[in-house]
């Protein structure tokens, strides 16, 4: 198990290459199964998500190679329609290879997907959308099974916008006969991203990004190069950090558009913020003021990957704060660690009521999950004294090169085998 050694106290200052979303990889990877010519993704994030998801692209009998910071996909060969437990409960998002996979062989048996322990995380609105393509589908010993003599296109309303079902249809529905629409979308960035990366290698979707998504059927897909968006959540982790510890950083080849409802927030609470293309300037140097109540909402709302970071932050302004988590149901799991920096959060069902704190304490604490792990480093970054921020792999799976990314700013962290 590895830790974070944390000194904390120092300011920020410089710049950070944003990488590229981990939420659009995830998704075009899977897409990669639905074509036998080449993709090559530029520009893929070091993080163990991304690299759990080709693990099972080569299970699938696809081809990985990496070609520096690229990654070239293969599945000319892929003969394998089933995901084994073992790595379907590493990562969430092979989930989403159910669609393209059952698209590829009209057969697909995947173990019930893991990813963070954020609450409970069901994939029925996955399975009825697939139901609605022709998909037969049942349940037994912790495995899904599908089947299909041919993907139909079909109307499909999802009783709530999930990121997960909305790219999970489109890709059984690309292939599909005649035309899918999907209602009530869900409009994340990228989910857009994956249209265009569809719509490169020959399929015909459009409308992403509004919360209406149709998808003409075609028959064949290409290759391609393709260059997925910034990850707008890194970049948001990376802006909370320098507006907590103070200082001034620049956040690099990020898409500003995209974290709005972060850089609004950020200005109530008092940190000046300049776009400037794809930078984002954030400088402070002052103790932050409270914003009175936030809550996490899909886009283009706050974005619930942002909450814990977000917290994290309310615990050292002045004043009170109300943080309401809307989507997922036990992601306060961070808080407890946080107290044990002397941070003052009372967790109520979906809130979390914050009295700022004039200074956190240094302490030693558990990441429980992705976010809430980079909540942590983040607290313990604008401690006083050292803290340690024990079973980082969690924070692995999301945040590439993140201790180098703030050492490079100035900050002192150290990653340590335990
Ligand atoms: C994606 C993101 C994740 C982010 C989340 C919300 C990826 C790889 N992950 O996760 O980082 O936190 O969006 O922005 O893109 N739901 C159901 N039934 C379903 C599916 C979802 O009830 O079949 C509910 C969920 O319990 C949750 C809500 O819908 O309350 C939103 O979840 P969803 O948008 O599906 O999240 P993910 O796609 O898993």
């Amino acid at each position: 198990m590895e830790k974070y050694i944390i000194n904390g106290g120092n300011k920020l200052y410089g710049s950070v290459k944003i990488q590229t979303a981990k939420n659009s990889v995830l998704p075009i990877l899977a897409a990669a199964v639905l074509t036998d010519e080449k993709i090559t993704i530029k520009n893929i994030p070091q993080i163990s998500d991304v690299r759990n998801m080709i693990k099972i692209l080569t299970c699938l009998g696809c081809k990985a190679v990496y070609d520096g910071d690229n990654v070239i996909i293969d599945s000319s060969a892929s003969d394998c329609c089933e995901i084994p437990s073992a790595l379907a409960h590493e990562l969430r998002s092979s989930v989403f290879l159910l669609g393209s996979v059952i698209s590829r062989f009209r057969s697909a048996k995947i173990a019930y997907p893991g990813g963070c322990d954020i609450g409970l995380r069901p994939v029925d609105l996955h399975l009825n959308g697939l139901k609605r393509l022709g998909v037969e589908i049942t349940e037994k010993n912790g495995y899904i099974h599908c089947k299909c003599d041919k993907l139909r296109g079909n109307e499909i309303m999802l009783d709530c916008p999930s990121v997960g079902a909305t790219e999970n249809i489109m890709l059984a529905a690309v292939k599909a006969e005649g035309v899918t629409t999907i209602a009530n979308a869900a409009r994340e960035p990228e989910i857009e991203d994956l249209q265009n990366f569809l719509n490169l290698i020959g399929a015909k979707v459009s409308g992403a990004g509004s919360s209406t998504v149709r998808i003409e059927g075609v028959k064949k897909l290409y290759g391609c190069e393709y260059s997925p968006i910034p990850d707008r959540i890194e970049a948001g982790t990376f802006l909370v950090a320098a507006a907590m510890c103070g200082g001034e950083i620049t956040a690099e080849g990020a898409k500003p558009e995209n974290i709005i409802s972060l850089i609004h927030k950020l200005r109530e609470n008092g940190c000046k913020i300049h776009i400037n293309n794809d930078k984002i300037v954030l400088e402070n140097h002052r103790r932050l003021t409270s914003v009175k109540s936030i809550e996490t909402q899909p886009y283009p709302g706050f974005p619930t990957d942002l909450q814990a970071q977000y917290t994290s932050l309310c615990t050292v302004c002045s004043r009170h704060s109300i943080i309401t988590e809307n989507l997922f149901e036990t992601r306060f799991k961070y808080v407890p660690e946080l107290r044990k920096m002397g941070a003052d959060i009372t967790v109520i069902g979906r809130n979390a009521f914050v009295r700022g704190v004039e200074k956190l304490k240094g302490a030693s604490v558990m990441a429980h999950d992705l976010r809430g792990g980079a909540a942590l480093v983040l607290a313990g970054l604008a401690a006083e004294g050292r803290s340690e921020v024990l079973d980082i792999s969690h924070i692995d799976r999301g945040y590439g090169s993140f201790e180098y990314k703030l050492r490079n700013l100035g900050a002192d962290i150290v990653r340590v085998t335990v």
